[in-house]
Order: structure tokens, then sequence, then C-alpha cells
């Protein structure tokens, strides 16, 4: 451990002081919008169009034939469970599931239950669901945009969704919710040329939002959609009301450096659950470089590991799955069922998995990583312009990573709540809707009223 903590310590000191003898005067850069379709830039087509999912029938059978066609897969080592990745004696179960006992009929009924649309925004056509309230009598209707991430999709929000558009009594205002695809994911178009990383999305999804009307809006999302959210608050502070995310982690050197300190001073700085949550750091590091495998292929070359994902619904139910289970606690490797139906049902994972299947989209939703992390990302630096507009940040005990809040404000300057959840983990819009939801509901109330009192000044 001592070496790794040494390697630690070195890389933040090194990062720390090129970070302060380097540090600019920040002003907010100015990202263009940039063309993504194919061909020179044109006029966009600003017409919005109903959408609905639809599984074919050539879809779905060769779907069958290919479940049908899978090979003997091998099964976990003795003891191993889901420690050596998805359990090849259990992914069976959920092939056998998929392939004679979801109803395709039923789920695409299921999945077509809310108003979906596409629009072209800098020439790619971006899918989202648009849910308005029933019955918002008496009562303001504020918008939300709600983002998924990887390996998610607008599937996660099936079941918070009314949760948001159904008014509460104790409050005078109610949610319009608009949930797109993120580009190159499920039923958006993805770019056709290099580039498109998280800030840029948060261009594209900012220009959503305007051509729907909405000057002014609320933001929530978790994984890529809470860094894109963030992006989108530190670049657009003028269009958004405020931020709730379900992913607060603000990697810059300055906290990676205080990390470490708290580590040696603990009790000086943290309350012992924060320290429960955050340390010992070799373990957390060590944590990390077993679950993020992933993150660096992804980074670097995520066509490659896509051919046999967008080939094999084995593979892409192996790939995913994986993520849900862990992503949703990490003691759900050490079961053999990776704890999957503890939190989800099949039919839910697999309304997933079906969203980047009938796409065909798995290869370009993981470009997102290889957008994001690299040289010219980290040169300009976007991830670490401070957010002004009031924020909140709901943290699930087994997300990722967890930060306090005094890590948080380092970038997050206007946070106004960070609530410690009493339970869920990194897919939260889907296992812990009620929770998420009531999150959301308070802390908007609070900046509602932070803003009420900024419009009376
Ligand atoms: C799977 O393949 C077998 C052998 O060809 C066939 O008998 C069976 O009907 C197939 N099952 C499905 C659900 O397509």
């Amino acid at each position: 451990m001592g070496i790794v903590k040494s390697a630690i310590i070195g890389m933040a000191v090194i990062l720390a002081a090129s970070y302060f003898i380097n540090r600019p005067e920040r002003e907010i850069p100015k990202l263009p919008n940039t063309w993504w379709g194919r061909g020179p830039a044109k006029e966009e087509d600003k017409n919005i169009k109903p959408f609905k999912i639809t599984f074919t029938k050539e879809l779905v059978d060769d779907l069958k034939v290919r479940l049908n066609k899978t090979r003997t897969l091998q099964p976990a080592l003795e003891d191993s469970q889901w420690t050596y990745g998805v359990d090849g004696a259990y992914l069976p179960i959920v092939i056998d599931y998929w392939l004679n006992k979801y109803d395709f009929k039923k789920r695409e009924q299921f999945l077509n239950q809310y108003p979906q649309f596409t629009t072209n925004i800098q020439g790619l056509n971006i899918h989202f669901l648009h849910v308005k309230p029933k019955n918002h009598k008496g009562k303001r209707v504020l918008p939300l945009l709600i983002q998924h991430g990887w390996p998610g999709s607008v599937v996660e929000f099936y079941k918070i969704l009314p949760l948001l558009t159904t008014p509460r009594e104790e409050q005078d205002f109610v949610f319009e919710v608009i949930a797109p695809s993120l580009p190159g994911f499920g039923f958006s178009s993805s770019a056709v040329r290099p580039g498109l990383g998280s800030p840029q999305m948060a261009v594209v999804l900012k220009n959503l939002m305007l051509r729907l009307g909405f000057e002014q809006f609320y933001t929530q999302g978790g994984d890529w959609g809470a860094v894109i959210l963030a992006n989108m608050a530190s670049l657009f502070p003028e269009h958004v009301l405020g931020l709730h995310s379900n992913m607060c982690i603000v990697l810059s050197p300055w906290n990676m450096l205080k990390m470490i300190l708290y580590s040696y001073f603990p009790s000086l700085l943290l309350s012992a659950e924060d320290y429960h949550r955050m340390y010992p750091l070799s373990t957390r590091f060590l944590r990390n470089l077993e679950e993020t495998g992933y993150f660096h292929i992804q980074s670097t070359k995520p066509d490659t590991v896509g051919v046999g994902l967008s080939d094999s619904p084995a593979g892409l139910a192996a790939y995913i799955l994986e993520k849900f289970s862990t992503g949703t606690n990490p003691n759900n490797r050490f079961h053999d069922d990776g704890n999957l139906l503890k939190s989800f049902t099949f039919d839910q994972l697999l309304d997933n998995l079906m969203v980047y299947w009938t796409s065909n989209s798995i290869t370009t939703s993981m470009r997102i990583y290889a957008e994001t992390i690299n040289k010219n990302y980290l040169k300009d630096e976007l991830n670490t312009i401070p957010i002004t507009v009031p924020s909140a940040c709901a943290q699930f005990p087994h997300e990722i990573s967890y930060q306090p809040p005094s890590l948080i404000k380092h970038r997050y300057k206007n946070l106004i709540r960070a609530t410690k959840m009493p339970r869920g983990g990194h897919f939260a819009a889907m296992e812990q809707p009620q929770l998420l939801a009531d999150d959301i509901w308070t802390s908007i109330a609070e900046m509602e009223i932070l803003r009420k009192k900024e419009v009376k000044n």
C-alpha cells in the first residue's frame, strides 16, 4: 500500500503544482454550434417530429436467432461469482428470458407510453421524451431537463417521470420533463466527425431546450448526464435555473491533493461517515482500478470493443449488466446472480438493452469517453470552470465515488444542498425513483425560494 500511496501523492503534488503555476484567469469559453451531421453545415430542419420505438419483425427474428445461437459460456471460477466479470453460468438465464419470456410487443407498448419526438440540432437528430404534467391547475410549470448517461438510456426514467409530473400538494409548482437520448445513444443520431465530447454535448442539449422554447430551465443528471449538465451550468449559466446532480464529483488537482491531506488528518476535517465513504484511499484507488478498465478501453479504442458488442446480444448483455450489478452495489459481485433482480426486473434491464440493440448504438455511445477524455479537453480544463447556478447533490451511498461538500464546493460555488441518501447506487433514477424524486422536489423548491428573493431585490 505504501507504494500506491506514495505514487498518488507524487502525482497529485505534480499536478497541483503545474495547475497553480499555469493557472490562467478564466473567462467562460464560447463553444461553437458545430455541425455534427454529414457534409457541410446547412440550415437545420427545425420541425419537431413525433417518434415511436418499433421492434420490427426482422429485428426481433434476427435477435432471436442470435440469442438462440449463443455459444457455451465459461462459468466463473470456483467461489468467484461476478468478480472476474459476469458469470457465464448465470448469463444463460438472462438470455433465456430475453429469447422466451420477454414480450417484445408488450415492451414496445410500454416504452411508447410517453410522448417522444425527434428534432434536428446541429446536424443530429435528437430523440427525447417530453412529458407534461396532466393536471397543473394553480401550479407553475417548471421545465426540467433530465439526462441519462452510459450504459443507460431514457429507460432509466420511466418510473421517476410520473413522480415529477404529478403535482404535490405542498408545492406551488410541477415539472414538465424533457429527457433526451444523448447524441450517439439510442434513437439520437451520432456525430460523423471527431470532437463531440461532454462540453459539446452540453451545447447540443442547450440548443434542444431553446428549440423547445425554454430559455431557462432546471437540470438533473447522473453519470455522463451529471458531467454534461455540470458543463452546461458552467458554460450557459444564463439558461440554467439550477442543477440537481446525483454524481457530484470534482476532479481537480487541488481536490486530489486535499483528499490525500485529509487521509492523514481525517478527524480534523471530516465526519466519521465522510471518512468511511472516502477512505482508506489505497482501497478506494485499487477498487477504482478494478472497476474502470472499461473506462480506459472506451477512452481509447471504443470502436474495437464495439464490434463484438453490436454483433452479439449475449456480449452486449454481459457488458452492460455487469455495470448495473456492480454500479448498484459493489458487493453485488459476490453473488451468483450479481444481485441483479434485487434492484431491477429483467424487463427493465432488457428494455435498456433493447434501446442499444435496436438502434445499434453501443459503439457510438462508447465514443463519449474518447471524445471527452483526451488532450484537448484536459488542456482546455472545461471540466473545472466554476458552476455559479444554484446546485444540489444527492449522494447515494453506493455511488462510484464520494466527496464531501468541502471538495464539491471547489467547483460548485453555489451549492445549496448535499444530501446523504439512505440507500441506492449509481443508477439512482431507476433503482430509487422515489428517493431521487423527493430530493429533486425539495432541492428545486429551495432554489425557487432563492429565485423569488432575487426577483424581488
Ligand atoms: C432455437 O433453435 C432451436 C434449434 O434450431 C429451435 O428448435 C428453437 O425453436 C429455437 N428457439 C427459438 C425461441 O427461436
